[in-house]
C-alpha cells in the first residue's frame, strides 16, 4: 500500500549498518519512518538510543500541541510556544501512559483548525517513549522521537539487528482539521488490521459501573434482560468473574471462571444469547495479585528487584512479559476460555504502570532491554489472540485511556477512552483524543448520575450525545430505571443504529474549542449526511444565541435540516452557521442532522 525507500548507511569505525526506512502513504499525506541497526562487526555493541525519527524545522516560529493528563483526565489539550532549550514529552512507565500521549503537533502561531501549516508526529508504540524538541542557539528546531532512552539499552551481538518502532509524520497546509483527517484515515486504512475495524460496532452494556465486583449470575441476567429490552447488542461482563476476585486486592492471574459466583460460564452466555445479545468478557492478562494461585505457584514470574519487596499499585504486581514462558502460559489460559465459549468481544485491560524494572531471565548487561521486551511480549500475546480469534472485537484499555496509541490500535480497533464517563469531561477528553485518533477507535459510554468520577448530574440525553462520539454503549444498571428512562434509552439506541455509519465511518470535525468556548460541538460527515452534535456547558442569562459554523462541506451543495425542513447551502452553513439552541439549562445537548439534497437542487 505504500512506496518504500530504504537508505543504507555504514559506520566504518563501529561496523554498524543503519537502514533508514521511509514509507509514503500518498492519499493521506503520511510518511512512516523507522530504522534497522545491524552489527556487521565481530564485537557486541550496546545501543543506548534508537530514535525512530528526527525532523528538522529550521528557522520558524512554532507552537507545540501535546496531550497530557492523568487517570480520569487523559489527553488534555495544551498548546505552548517552542522555546529555546529541550522540551520532552515522554513516558517511563512501560506504557504510552495517561500522563503524555505519544503524539505531538507543531504549528505556526497563526495556524487554525482550517488554515495554516502544521505537522503531526505520532509513534506507533505502546511502551516508554520520548519526543524531544530542541530549539538551539540559532533558533533552529529539531524534533526526535522514539523509545525512551532513559529506560532502554540493547546488546547487539555480531550479525544481529534491532528494529525501531515506526514514527508516523503528516503535514497539512490547511490547518489542524486536515491534519487530523490524515491521521484518522491512516489509522483506519493502514494501522488497524482487525477485519471488524470498519464494521458498525455493537452497542454494548458493560456491568462495571453497574455492579463493580458485587454481582451474581442472577443479577447479571436481570441487567441483561433489561438491556436487551432496550435494544443493546452486546453484554460485557467486566472485572470479577474469575478466580477469587471480589475486590481489587485479589484474584488477578487466576483465569478460571469463578463458578461459585457466576455458575457455568457457558450457561450464562446461553442466557445472554437467548436474550438476543452477544457476549463479551474483561481480562487483564499482564497482571497478578499476590493473593492468587498464579502468584503462589510462580512468584518468580513477577517484575521485582532482587532482595526488595515489589512496589504495588492498585494492590497488584506485573507479570514479566519479557519472559516468553509467561506469555505462553497466559496465552494458553486466555485462549482456552475463548475457544470454549461463544465470546464476541474482549476488553484487554492494564491497570498499573511498571516499576522495579528487572527481569530474572536476562543477564546483567541486558537488564535495560527489559522494558522494550515487555512491550514486545504484550504485542506477541495480542498478535496470537487476534490472529486466532479474528472475529472477536478486542477493545484495549489501561485504567481507562492509559495506553491509547497506534501500537495497540494495530491489534485492537478500539480503546476505552477514559474511566471518566462524565459527559462534560468526556467532551474535552474526546476533543484531545480526536487530534490523532478516529472516532471509531474511542470507547464511550453513558453512565449513571450523579457521575461516579465527578458527582455531576447531567441529563440522559447529554450523556448519550457525548457517548455517541465514539463506539457507543452504556455502563449502568438499567433495572433501576423507570419506564420513561427505559423508553428514552431505547430511542437513543435506535437512533444510534440509524446514524452510526455516519459517525463511525464519516469524516470528523471539531467545531469548537471546549477549553475556550462555552460549548463543545463536533461534526460527522459521510458525504450524504452531516450530523452536528454538541453540548452547551453553561447558559448565561439573556445571552445571544451563538452561531456554529460547519466545516468541510461542499459550498454549492444544498442541505436539508431534518427537523425544521429548512434548506441551506454549504456556503451558508460554513460561513453563517447554525444557531445554538436557546433553551435554558447547563450542559444542554443539541443535534442537527442535514441531508445532502440531490444535485438538481444545488445553486451557485
Ligand atoms: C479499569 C478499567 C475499567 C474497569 C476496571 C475493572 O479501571 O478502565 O473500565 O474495567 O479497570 O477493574
Amino acid at each position: 500500500e505504500s512506496e518504500n525507500l530504504n537508505i543504507t548507511l555504514m559506520d566504518e569505525t563501529s561496523q554498524l549498518e543503519v537502514v533508514l526506512h521511509y514509507s509514503t502513504f500518498e492519499e493521506c499525506d503520511v510518511i512512516a519512518r523507522s530504522m534497522t541497526i545491524t552489527n556487521k562487526g565481530d564485537q557486541p555493541v550496546f545501543i543506548e538510543t534508537a530514535d525512530s525519527a528526527s525532523l528538522d524545522f529550521g528557522l520558524q516560529d512554532l507552537e507545540m500541541i501535546h496531550f497530557y493528563g492523568r487517570h480520569n483526565m487523559e489527553r488534555e489539550y495544551q498548546c505552548v510556544p517552542v522555546t529555546n532549550g529541550i522540551t520532552e514529552i515522554s513516558s517511563k512507565r512501560t506504557s504510552s501512559s495517561h500522563q503524555h500521549n505519544p503524539a505531538v503537533i507543531f504549528k505556526n502561531p497563526t495556524t487554525t483548525e482550517t488554515s495554516g501549516n502544521c505537522w503531526g508526529i505520532m509513534l506507533m508504540y505502546s511502551g516508554s517513549f520520548a519526543i524531544r524538541t530542541e530549539k538551539d542557539q540559532h533558533n533552529q528546531i529539531r524534533v526526535s522521537a522514539g523509545i525512551n532512552p532513559d529506560t532502554f539499552e540493547w546488546k547487539l551481538e555480531p550479525g544481529q539487528s534491532f528494529q525501531t518502532p515506526e514514527a508516523i509524520f503528516s503535514f497539512s497546509n490547511q490547518g489542524l482539521s486536515r491534519l487530523s483527517k490524515n491521521f484518522h484515515q491512516f489509522i483506519r486504512d493502514h494501522v488497524m488490521r482487525s477485519p471488524l475495524a470498519k464494521k458498525n460496532k455493537p452497542v454494548l452494556l458493560n456491568n462495571w459501573e453497574a455492579t463493580y465486583f458485587t454481582f451474581t449470575k442472577e443479577k447479571l441476567l436481570e441487567i441483561a434482560k433489561s438491556a436487551a429490552e432496550m435494544g443493546i447488542d452486546l453484554f460485557v461482563l467486566d472485572d470479577g468473574w474469575f478466580g477469587k476476585r471480589d475486590s481489587d486486592m485479589e484474584g488477578l492471574g487466576d483465569w478460571d471462571v469463578n463458578k461459585e459466583k457466576i455458575g457455568d460460564l457457558g450457561e450464562l452466555i446461553d442466557g445472554i444469547k437467548k436474550l438476543g445479545m452477544q457476549f463479551g468478557l474483561w481480562i487483564e492478562p499482564e497482571m497478578v495479585s499476590e493473593d492468587s494461585d498464579l502468584y503462589r505457584n510462580h512468584p518468580d514470574w513477577v517484575i521485582q528487584m532482587p532482595n526488595r519487596s515489589p512496589i504495588r499499585n492498585r494492590y497488584q504486581l506485573v507479570l514479566d512479559f519479557s519472559n516468553p514462558e509467561v506469555v505462553d502460559y497466559i496465552f494458553e489460559k486466555i485462549s482456552a476460555i475463548l475457544r470454549a465459549h461463544d465470546i464476541s468481544y474482549v476488553k484487554w485491560d492494564m491497570n498499573r504502570s511498571l516499576s522495579d524494572l528487572y527481569t530474572k531471565t536476562l543477564p546483567a548487561d541486558r537488564q535495560k532491554e527489559m522494558a522494550h521486551r515487555y512491550v514486545l511480549g504484550v504485542y506477541d500475546l495480542a498478535n496470537r489472540l487476534t490472529e486466532e480469534f479474528p472475529e472477536i472485537l478486542f477493545e484495549a484499555c489501561s485504567g481507562g485511556g492509559g495506553r491509547f496509541d497506534a501500537g495497540m490500535l494495530y491489534y485492537m480497533p478500539q480503546i476505552w477512552t477514559s474511566d471518566d464517563t462524565d459527559a462534560k469531561e468526556r467532551t474535552k477528553i474526546q476533543f484531545g483524543t480526536s487530534f490523532f485518533y478516529p472516532v471509531s477507535s474511542m470507547g464511550a459510554h453513558v453512565s449513571a448520575v450523579p457521575n461516579h468520577q465527578t458527582g455531576r448530574i447531567t441529563s440522559l440525553q447529554t450523556r448519550a450525545t457525548a457517548a455517541m462520539a465514539g463506539t457507543f454503549g452504556y455502563e449502568l444498571d438499567p433495572t433501576s430505571f423507570d419506564q420513561e428512562e427505559k423508553d428514552l434509552i431505547k430511542e437513543q439506541i435506535a437512533h444510534f443504529h440509524d446514524i452510526q455509519n455516519t459517525i463511525l465511518n464519516g469524516e470528523y470535525d471539531r467545531l469548537s474549542h471546549p477549553y475556550k468556548d462555552s460549548y463543545s460541538a463536533w461534526q460527522f460527515n459521510d458525504g450524504k449526511r452531516v450530523i452536528v452534535h454538541g453540548i452547551r456547558y453553561e447558559k448565561r442569562p439573556n445571552s445571544l444565541r451563538q452561531p456554529i459554523e460547519l466545516r468541510n462541506l461542499n459550498e454549492d451543495q444544498m442541505y436539508k435540516e431534518t427537523k425544521s425542513g429548512m434548506v441551506f447551502s454549504g456556503k451558508a452553513l460554513m460561513n453563517g452557521g447554525i444557531l445554538l439552541p436557546g433553551e435554558l439549562g447547563d450542559n444542554y445537548p443539541f443535534e442537527f442532522i442535514f441531508e445532502a439534497l440531490p444535485e438538481k437542487n444545488n445553486q451557485n
